[in-house]
């Protein structure tokens, strides 16, 4: 497919919303305490008994960092108190202990992510035994052909972690930069040098790391068009295999330390989207490949393959190549999503401690899909991360008239078609160039749970 992208300023300004990221659909607002452990115990027993199980991809979550970064929106602990982490770790060992015999030991593990948080927050002993812990539960991949990524703070490593993670079986790695500006890093407390950060790259190559990503974002307080532009060419010149261009969701209300932030300083709408057209120029004239949604590869990175294949998926940790695992999650906050069901752990670190003393699954909420979710999901799938839409294909998986079925959605579509973002054919949707950039508007045409006047408080914008 061609993967070419239009930057139109006005149509983005235009179509700017509030809205879901699509990592889940139905998202987590949808979730609700119906679905605890016994519900959670009937779709695992399930999931092993159908003719072909899934394999599975497990996500732990380390919620632990050593000082708060004022923009952050991710479940975390702050805490400069190394020792908070053994009780938590105590816990998790508990709850892999609960989870690993409930999943037929034939069920391989084909991916695994460590996020947080700040993973490398623990030592190198307790992430050695935690691995050996899940290794010990799990029918972990010895051959490397897993996905196995883990989450980087570069302040918070040692010399020698990049070479322990590697012996641990860690074959990807995702590093957190946001923005190597000064006064960028001082106004979000989180200094940074590009040294230390190189460092750890470097690490990762020498250790054969087989994809790294960086994560940046745009929108943060001081940035401008010029203090971006530096960071984007230093980051061209390390060449990650993936960049991860994120929106600054500035949401106050709801994450209390994004208060810290001078609204003053961030940079105004307008000089926020030229930020965001000036990095996308940059990267694909460098050659990267715009995969989707605040996503870029190069062009030989297994994501923009599998783009190209046809084969590209959706997940909590965004894009991902393995189509057909059950995702089991870890630790506070943690998803998982098991046939089709979706269920998210308690959130607090005293309530998992407690869930788990009682030996219990520490699920606490979830959701069950019905037959219109599935059909819904697969329609925004397809079309977030393929850029297109056969409707063939949906009316065999789901015995449905496309064109009947989703009458007022298509009647909805017409405006964008007007305004060239996407083509309605025959037999299929088109995302035209102009409206890659905002594929989450055309999928939330999709979402039935979706209210665009209501969701300010619930959603970031799309851009
Ligand atoms: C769990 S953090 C990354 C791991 C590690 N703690 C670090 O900071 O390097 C995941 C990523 O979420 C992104 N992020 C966090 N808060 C955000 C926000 N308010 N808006 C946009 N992106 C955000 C950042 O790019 C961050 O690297
Ligand atoms: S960005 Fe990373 S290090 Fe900073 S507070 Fe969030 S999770 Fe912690």
């Amino acid at each position: 497919m061609e993967q070419t992208i239009v930057f139109n300023k006005e149509l983005i300004s235009r179509y700017n919303l509030f809205g879901p990221r699509y990592t889940s659909y139905p998202t987590a607002t949808q979730f609700d305490e119906n679905f605890g452990i016994k519900e959670y115990h009937e779709v695992v027993t399930d999931s092993n008994e159908i003719l072909l199980p899934k394999p599975l991809s497990l996500y732990f979550h380390l919620p632990f960092c050593n000082t708060v970064c004022f923009y952050c929106a991710c479940n975390k602990v702050i805490t400069a108190n190394r020792n908070r982490a053994a009780p938590y770790l105590k816990d998790l060992h508990k709850e892999i202990s609960l989870q690993g015999p409930l999943f037929d030991r034939d069920r391989v593990v084909k991916q695994l992510h460590w996020g947080g948080g700040t993973p490398t927050f623990i030592s190198h002993d307790q992430m050695s035994d935690l691995m050996r812990h899940i290794r010990d539960n799990f029918a972990l991949l010895d051959d490397d052909t897993g996905e196995y990524s883990i989450e980087i703070d570069p302040r918070e490593i040692k010399p020698e972690t990049v070479s322990l993670l590697r012996n641990l079986g860690f074959n990807r790695m995702s590093i957190g930069i946001q923005d190597f500006d000064i006064s960028v890093q001082k106004a979000v407390n989180r200094e940074q040098s590009y040294e230390q950060t190189r460092q750890v790259f470097d690490e990762a190559r020498k250790r054969n790391f087989h994809s790294i990503n960086v994560d940046l974002i745009y929108g943060l307080p001081k940035q401008t068009v010029r203090t971006f532009c530096n960071t984007i060419n230093k980051i061209i010149e390390m060449s990650p295999d993936r960049i991860a261009i994120y929106n600054y969701a500035h949401m106050p209300r709801l994450f209390k330390t994004q208060r810290q932030i001078n609204e003053e300083d961030l940079p105004e709408p307008g000089e926020k989207l030229e930020i965001l057209g000036e990095s996308i120029k940059s990267l694909t004239d460098a050659g990267y490949i715009y995969i989707g949604m605040d996503h870029f590869a190069k062009p030989d990175d297994e994501l923009a393959v599998a783009q190209r294949k046809g084969n590209l998926y959706r997940n909590f940790q965004g894009y991902s190549t393995n189509a057909d695992c059950d995702v089991i999650g870890f630790g506070v906050t943690a998803i998982s999503k098991i046939s089709n069901s979706y269920s998210q752990n308690i959130r607090t670190i005293d309530d998992y401690k407690e869930r788990l003393e009682g030996n219990n699954i520490p699920v606490y909420r979830g959701y069950k899909l019905n037959h219109d979710d599935e059909l819904r999901r697969k329609v925004i799938t397809q079309l977030i991360c393929h850029f297109q839409l056969d409707f063939d294909e949906i009316e065999d998986l789901f015995r449905i008239e496309f064109k009947d079925y989703f009458s007022s959605e298509i009647k909805l579509l017409a405006d964008m078609e007007k305004d060239e973002l996407l083509k309605i054919e025959e037999n299929r949707i088109i995302v035209l160039p102009a409206g890659r950039f905002l594929i989450r508007n055309i999928c939330s045409t999709f979402d039935k749970y979706y209210d665009k006047k209501s969701n300010k408080n619930t959603y970031s914008k799309m851009i």
